[in-house]
């Protein structure tokens, strides 16, 4: 049987990058689809270091049906992958436009492409936000729905788009990965979280503090009701995470319709817990201030992944340790992320008809 490709949308991101690192180490080949907008063209030069393989790259915005169109024509694609989107959810409140442009009217652009395309297979990137404060955790896929930000509405809203998609049209196969927390980066050290700006997360933050590039750490809150007054998250090292699109590629072939899963591990972290784990990593302790709250932080979620335990046959396998020695291994290695290298793309990958 002929190997058919996979297109990665956000191929060259964080979580896209480690995912396409899977793909090719198990012998999937691999199309990546990214704008670079919030991304270097030195992650998929890094990924090809890794694998030894080099995945091939289109420079190309999601929005621009036209290079979709072109790209489906040119490979014989049979799934997509769709990590594509912005994703910080404090900008999302100040420039709300551009989210729900970028990441709603940009997966259905994607989607029409795959159908004109017949092209029917597709992993979602969905979040943990879309269960908004939720009434029991761990949170199983059946909790409410109720997202609390513009970008977690982007993320609910595609659910119910891909959602009605596949109910309407049979032959159509979705998995909606709500993912928690992704930390840590590859064990090799040299591919790992670049965040472009201040970093909107805590383990890259805290990274940033630990080889001087911040000077402390703000915990936003002490006074939640939590084992240590922190908020408690569901922290996944990113390598299983990746891992976990795989398994959900192969659910796929089985034609379930739409499927939702959980990826995380079952286990939640305060954020006092996280930095005293980055600590022993690094090897000493990092400044942190205890600020107010921010507004929109609820104080716990954490997955119950038995769901993607069961259907998908994966489970999150490396620990808390792995996650933190591994983004420290990266962080120490490489200080300035990707800065410095080259960001952009060759010419030749570069297609736009916008
Ligand atoms: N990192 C997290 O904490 C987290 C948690 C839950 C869900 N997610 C979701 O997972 C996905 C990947 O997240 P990440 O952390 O790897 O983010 P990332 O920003 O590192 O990767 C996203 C990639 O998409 C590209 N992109 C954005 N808009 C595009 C467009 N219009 N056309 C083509 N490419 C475009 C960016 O250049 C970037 O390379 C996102 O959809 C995000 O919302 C992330």
């Amino acid at each position: 049987m002929v190997q058919k490709a996979v297109l990665v949308t956000g191929g060259a991101g964080y979580i896209g990058s480690h995912t396409v690192i899977e793909l090719l180490n198990a012998g999937r080949e691999v199309v990546i689809y990214d704008n670079l907008d919030n991304s270097s063209y030195e992650a998929v030069r890094r990924i090809e270091k890794i694998t030894g393989k080099a995945p091939i790259f289109y420079k190309a915005d999601i929005l621009d049906k036209k290079a979709l169109l072109e790209v489906f024509g040119r490979h014989a694609i049979d799934s997509v992958i769709h990590f594509a989107g912005l994703k910080a959810v404090g900008e999302s409140t100040q420039i709300p436009l551009d989210y729900y442009y970028n990441n709603i009217t940009g997966t259905i652009i994607l989607l029409q492409a795959m159908k004109e395309s017949n092209v029917k297979n597709i992993v979602f990137s969905s979040s943990a936000t879309v269960y908004g404060e939720p009434p029991v955790i761990p949170i199983p896929e059946t909790s409410p729905t109720d997202a609390k930000s513009p970008y977690g509405r982007t993320k609910l809203f595609v659910e119910h788009i891909i959602r009605d998609l596949c109910t309407a049209e049979k032959d159509w196969n979705a998995g909606l990965l709500r993912y928690f927390n992704p930390a840590g980066a590859h064990p090799s050290g040299i591919l790992g979280e670049n965040p472009t700006g201040i970093p909107n997360n805590l383990m890259p933050f805290l990274a940033q503090v630990a080889v001087g590039k911040r000077e402390f750490l703000s915990v936003f809150g002490d006074d939640y009701p939590t084992r240590d007054g922190t908020c408690i998250r569901d922290y996944i090292h990113v390598v299983d995470l990746a891992k976990g699109h795989l398994a959900a590629l192969k659910k796929l072939e089985e034609n379930p319709g739409c499927v939702e899963y959980n990826l995380g591990t079952g286990v939640g972290s305060t954020v006092l817990e996280m930095i005293h784990a980055f600590d022993k990593a690094v090897g000493r302790e990092l400044p942190y201030k205890i600020v107010a709250r921010r507004a929109g932080d609820v104080p716990n979620l954490t997955a119950d992944p038995t769901l993607a335990n069961k259907e998908l046959g994966w489970k999150a396998e490396l620990s808390l340790d792995d996650a933190c020695n591994s983004l420290w291994n990266w962080q120490s290695n490489n200080p300035q992320g990707l800065e410095g290298f080259p960001a952009d793309a060759p010419k030749e990958a570069v297609i736009n008809y916008l």
